[in-house]
């Protein structure tokens, strides 16, 4: 009685760690299937993009994901392609750092009908239903246009013609650090845009926009406010072309944070810069792994950014990661 007592004892003992064996083999199994993630990447315009999508490749190397990358080379209608063949594909998720604003709704209607979650970083959009994508994982782009003129303001001590070059047209970053900045010099009424101008976020459109208002407004212009640093630079390039000593004679305050302008303010020739995160990587895939497994995202995360100038900049430049 005994004995028959302690052997079904022992049965149900080892039939609990058999099916424990089991659920723990069927679970690392899951984990273990290999996601394949398609990433919809703007293009390779500025530095702080060339980190983004390093950033982006080397998180997906580190967590074993077959990653399939599309460079749209600026075009909206070549990442609307990339993502349609994502789809094809059937891909686990996608993620998406867009072009522009708007003009997303029937792509991403096409990738919630196939059940593919889709992941936008760096830039947002605008559609009627916000059910068509998991997640933002973007910075405050009004927050980084206010925080440069802030920084401009009492530099100037409230009085500047500025020229702005903008980044591309429709672009979320265009569109946010503009508005910000202009909310941001409101109340100096002797802080005035002269001139403001599309350079496509590239260095060598921020070297062709201000040659040309240099031509034009000539010593007029006191301060450029960048909506990036690669036109800053370019910006500099044409200031020192035509004479004048940038950082000095006009004051350059731009956004972004990358080495290039780390290097510029440590030598005297562009005075500020916002920085702007483009190191997603790790936020990206923690939220497409969160949402393969149903987890329900906040619609916004924002990364946080911060602003250097001059003073500190020597301090920081080696530690800089892009
Ligand atoms: O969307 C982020 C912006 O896009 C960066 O400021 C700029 O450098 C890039 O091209």
């Amino acid at each position: 009685m005994k004995n028959s007592f302690i052997k079904s004892g022992l049965r149900s003992i080892g039939v609990a760690a058999f099916s424990l064996m089991l659920t723990a083999g069927f679970q690392s199994a899951v984990i273990a299937k290999q996601l394949t993630v398609g990433f919809a990447q703007v293009g390779a315009e500025s530095a702080w993009r060339t980190a983004e999508t390093d950033s982006i490749k080397n998180e997906a190397a580190k967590r074993n994901v077959n990653l399939k990358f599309s460079d749209a080379q600026g075009k909206q209608e070549n990442q609307i392609k990339a993502v349609r063949g994502f789809i094809a594909q059937g891909v686990d998720a996608i993620i998406i750092a867009p072009v522009v604003e708007t003009g997303w709704e029937p792509v991403l209607r096409e990738a919630k009908r196939s059940k593919i979650p889709v992941v936008l970083v760096d830039r947002g959009i605008k559609v009627s239903d916000d059910s068509l994508y998991a997640t933002l994982i973007a910075s405050d782009f009004v927050s980084e246009g206010r925080m440069a003129a802030e920084w401009l303001a009492k530099k100037v001590n409230g009085k500047a013609n500025i020229v702005e070059l903008q980044g591309t047209p429709g672009a979320a970053p265009a569109i946010d650090r503009k508005k910000g900045f202009e909310e941001g010099i409101k109340e100096h009424p002797e802080m005035k845009i002269i001139a403001s101008q599309s350079g496509d976020f590239r260095r060598s459109g921020g070297k062709e926009v201000m040659e040309a208002l240099l031509k034009k407004y000539g010593n007029e212009v006191t301060a450029v406010y960048a909506h990036n640093d690669d036109m800053a630079l370019g910006a500099i390039q044409a200031l020192e072309e035509a004479g004048k000593k940038p950082g000095t004679d006009v004051v350059v305050v731009s956004v972004d944070g990358v080495k290039g302008a780390f290097e510029a303010m440590v030598n005297s020739k562009l005075n500020c810069t916002v920085e702007c995160n483009p190191l997603l990587g790790p936020l990206a895939f923690d939220a497409v792994e969160k949402a393969k497994q149903g987890e329900k995202l906040p619609k916004k995360t924002i990364v946080p950014d911060k602003t250097y100038d001059q003073s500190g900049a020597k301090d920081v430049i080696a530690s800089r990661q892009y």
